[in-house]
């Protein structure tokens, strides 16, 4: 079986080839227009894949030594993303499964950011997965292979839009996730108490309130904006720290609802998944939380855990392992998770 993966769902073109012998190639092409917006702009997003995805499928093929005609299946990330951006891969892969006669596989992109744990050393199930992206902030329980079970999610916010958000309040470049990250890493984590949203439920995660508080605190201590010499002047003096104390709380949180989700099902197997898997507090966190309860972590390499398309392929080479495919009448979903 050989798999040809595209992604689009956001500012990422991406495009793979999975085939029984595992990873061929994997290209990215990441789109920097959105840097100056401090947020991805749907529209520029739709029209970078398309000046970008023919070039990309060309690479990830030819990396990995295939042409058209060998492909048996184009899997394709059909939601959740931006609509503009998915359709444009969407059409792409109709396009190609028509041309070269394969199969069409539409993938979720969260499932596929939680099965990159499976493109190297695939995991033993069960397992307990936090999925931790810019949109997406999820626990998961499963069972079997493309079987699982919601535990929790964001109320509000996803965790890695809370880093955005809240690093723009503080005046880093987007996406402020991994600029955070280095910063906190010189910062001390217990600097300002910030709060840590619903402490007494179980699985569910919240983060607009610490978006506020961090406003709030910024109000109440950092000189006027207005002032702006006195006010960069504070800000660059803190600002490591109150990196630190956001990414602590943030990490915290997420932390807290894994252990409850590991304590409750009993699971010794544990994923994260995500861009914000990448974050350096949350490892270190992860990893004594599965020392402290005998589990295994498995968190996939950073290539794998910010947007990319060998997580589409592996996604849609287990779907192809099923029968699960698709057909031209496939259709992009924005939000919702039609399963
Ligand atoms: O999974 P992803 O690439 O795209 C989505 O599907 O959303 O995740 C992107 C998110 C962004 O919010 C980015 O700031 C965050 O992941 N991120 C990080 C780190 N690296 C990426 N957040 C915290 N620490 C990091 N090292
Ligand atoms: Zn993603």
């Amino acid at each position: 079986m050989k798999i040809l993966a595209i992604e689009s769902s956001c500012d990422e073109t991406a495009a793979a080839v999975f085939t029984d012998d595992g990873l061929l190639s994997n290209v990215v092409a990441s789109q920097t227009i959105h840097e100056k917006y401090g947020g991805v702009v749907p529209e520029l997003a739709s029209r970078a894949h398309q000046r970008t995805i023919y070039g990309t499928v060309g690479q990830a093929l030819s990396e990995a030594g295939l042409s058209p005609a060998d492909i048996d299946a184009v899997a394709v990330t059909q939601g959740p993303g931006l609509m503009g951006a998915l359709l444009v891969g969407i059409c792409f892969a109709k396009g190609f499964s028509i041309a070269h006669r394969t199969k069409l596989i539409g993938v979720n992109h969260i499932d596929a950011h939680m099965y990159a744990n499976f493109i190297l050393e695939p995991p033993v199930y069960p397992f307990i997965c936090l999925t931790v992206s810019g949109g997406h902030t999820q626990l998961v329980y499963v069972k079997e292979p493309l079987k699982h079970t919601v535990l929790g999610k964001t109320r509000d916010d996803a965790a890695g839009e809370a880093f955005d958000k809240i690093g723009k309040i503080l005046g880093l470049p987007y996406p402020a996730g991994p600029v955070m990250d280095a910063k906190s890493r010189l910062g001390n984590p217990n600097f300002h108490t910030f709060p840590i949203a619903l402490p007494n439920d179980p699985f569910d995660f919240s983060y607009s309130g610490l978006k506020t508080s961090v406003m709030y605190y910024l109000r109440d201590n950092a000189p006027a904006p207005e002032q702006s010499e006195e006010h960069n002047k504070w800000m660059s003096a803190q600002l490591n720290d109150i990196c630190a104390s956001v990414s602590h709380a943030i990490t915290e949180s997420l932390v807290l609802k894994l252990r409850n989700a590991v304590r409750s099902t009993g699971c010794k197997t544990i994923l994260m998944a995500g861009g914000v898997s990448a974050n350096s507090m949350l490892r270190a966190k992860a990893v004594e939380l599965a020392k402290a309860e005998g589990a295994k972590l498995y968190v996939p390499p950073m290539q794998f855990c910010t947007d990319n398309a060998a997580m589409i392929a592996v996604t849609g080479y287990m779907q192809a392992e099923k029968g699960l495919f698709t057909d031209l009448t496939m259709k992009p979903y924005a939000r919702i998770n039609p399963k």
